[in-house]
């Protein structure tokens, strides 16, 4: 299975994670990497399964290259499209707008028909409000935070990667009745 995973990050962190996501994955799956700083909407249709990073900035808004790039991403048609979100924040700091990217994201890829992936629970944050908890007690997609709880990182990751696999292939033998690698 091929993977694009489509990033934007501002000071490097987004961009450490997508690596340590391709290295993570990489004995399974071929993960074709992205930065969105030069997006073009083309090259993301050409994947079904996409995974899609980024960070928040000045209380609740896109990281820069996301924001000059989201009227192109709202163009692309989601439909038969799966899509794992992960977001880098703070949220001690901007504890009210934790992560709000990742749930700016995920309201238009649900829009425009994508299935989202890698749920993951908001138990251990200290937030008081995100856009990405679409639902109570869940994040639309993976929390890192290298700002507060920089030691957890690794290991979320790791975890969130063994559970968007494991999503990815159930999808797959949902819709073709069979995964080969
Ligand atoms: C001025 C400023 C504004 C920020 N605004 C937010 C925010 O609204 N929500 C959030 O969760 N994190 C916010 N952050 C934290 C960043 O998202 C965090 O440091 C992240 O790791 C940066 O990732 P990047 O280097 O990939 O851009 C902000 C940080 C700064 C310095």
């Amino acid at each position: 299975m091929r993977i694009g995973l489509f990033f934007g990050s501002d000071t490097g962190r987004t961009t450490a994670a997508a690596e340590q996501i391709k290295e993570t994955l990489s004995n399974k799956l071929t993960i074709d990497m992205f930065d969105v700083v030069d997006f073009d909407k083309n090259e993301l249709e050409k994947y079904d399964h996409l995974i899609i990073g980024l960070s928040t900035w000045f209380d609740g808004e896109l990281q820069s290259d996301w924001d000059t790039n989201f009227n192109e991403f709202c163009e692309v048609d989601f439909t038969n499209k799966v899509v794992a979100l992960y977001g880098l924040g703070d949220q001690i700091v901007y504890c009210d707008y934790f992560i709000d990217g990742v749930g700016i994201l995920a309201e238009q890829i649900l829009k425009k028909g994508g299935t989202l992936i890698g749920k993951w629970p908001t138990e251990g944050y200290l937030h008081t409000d995100s856009k990405a908890e679409l639902e109570d007690g869940v994040f639309c997609g993976l929390a890192l935070d290298e700002d507060t709880q920089e030691e957890m990182t690794a290991e979320r990751i790791v975890s969130w990667c063994e559970q968007i696999y494991n999503e990815f292939i159930a999808l797959e033998i949902n819709l073709h009745g069979a995964y080969s690698q």
